[in-house]
């Protein structure tokens, strides 16, 4: 039913100012680095989509089991009224969440938020012409910068699914929670997914599935920088890899330059120079245990009051609330 006006925290000028600050830097940095957010124009979002998919990618579904089996249990501790989803997304597996926030009769509003007002326009009216009498409320907004604009709806469930929190290190995962609870009021909670320490082997797996998507997923990243920022990054000179990094749980991402070459990045006026075999790290996704989750979230001021794993301990989703 209703679509109030977006809230735009972010206008495309921002954006495109923000990928070649983001770029510069990384390119620049050692290790190489380019940020992960950047993988998700239209083709990046088809591949992670069909990632998903994947038999040996198993956090999507996992995720989704468990709630499945528990999402009746979220709405009737949190008495949600309102669901603020970061970065939404198509909001798939939220229509979980809805579906049990409106069954136990306390779904107001949903607040979807993302950094892409397309996809964003895309999520809120699907979920508008689903959920008559809910009132959805979008957000173009970037959720490591702008949590503390969030409007401020009774009784919020915040929710960060699919272990997008991942793909943040060590010191902007404390920022973020930071920002969360910053934003938290008491009634509120937050709904956070995060995929957990296992075998290498399925780790590894993940990451670098046997048909090449993955693959071609990661290399996509150097088409989206090829068109916003004239470089000539060629797909064709780097491999795809995927590393776990056992000391800091997580695995690694990286696009491996198959020969010496000259990148150039036009809209930066840069010139790289790569040699073969060097890697440039396009993402991280930290694997987590019960007990450094519970860390994280206390520093950052929030307890955390449910913690739910499928049978395997392949993926865990908790809830917590303002200390
Ligand atoms: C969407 C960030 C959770 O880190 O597992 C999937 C992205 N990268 N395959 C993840 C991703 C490679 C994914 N997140």
């Amino acid at each position: 039913m209703p679509i109030s006006e977006t809230e735009v925290h972010l206008d495309p000028d921002a954006l495109a100012a923000q990928l070649a600050d983001d770029v510069r830097a990384g390119l620049t940095a050692t290790p190489r680095t380019i940020p992960p957010k950047y993988f998700y124009d239209a083709r990046g979002s088809r591949l992670f989509d069909e990632i998903t998919r994947l038999p040996e990618y198993y956090p999507t579904r996992t995720e989704r089991a468990i709630l499945v089996d528990h999402a009746k249990e979220i709405a009737l501790v949190t008495g949600a009224r309102s669901l603020v989803e970061l970065g939404s997304g198509t909001s798939e597996k939220t229509r979980l969440l809805l579906d049990a926030l409106r069954d136990a009769g306390s779904l107001e509003t949903f607040v979807p938020l993302d950094v892409d007002p397309a996809i964003l326009a895309e999520a809120a009216e699907a979920v508008a012409a689903e959920y008559p009498g809910v009132t959805v409320a979008p957000v173009v907004a970037d959720f490591e910068r702008h949590l503390t604009l969030l409007p401020r709806h009774p009784r919020r469930l915040l929710a960060f699914l699919g272990s997008t929190i991942g793909n943040l290190d060590p010191g902007q995962r404390a920022h973020f929670l930071g920002e969360v609870r910053a934003t938290l009021v008491e009634g509120d909670a937050f709904l956070l997914g995060t995929d957990l320490v296992k075998a290498e082997e399925r780790l590894v797996a993940a990451y670098d599935d046997s048909a090449g998507v993955t693959a071609q997923f990661d290399l996509n990243v150097l088409r989206v920088l090829s068109r916003e920022l004239g470089a000539d990054l060629d797909p064709d000179a780097f491999v795809h890899r995927a590393v776990w990094v056992a000391e800091h749980d997580r695995v690694e991402m990286r696009l491996e330059s198959v020969r010496d070459q000259r990148v150039r990045i036009e809209a930066l006026d840069l010139d790289v120079d790569l040699a073969a075999g060097e890697q440039v790290r396009t993402e991280i996704s930290t694997k987590f245990r019960r007990a450094g989750v519970e860390r994280e979230l206390a520093t950052a001021g929030l307890r955390m009051t449910h913690w739910w794993t499928d049978v395997d301990g392949d993926f865990a989703l908790s809830l917590s609330v303002p200390a």
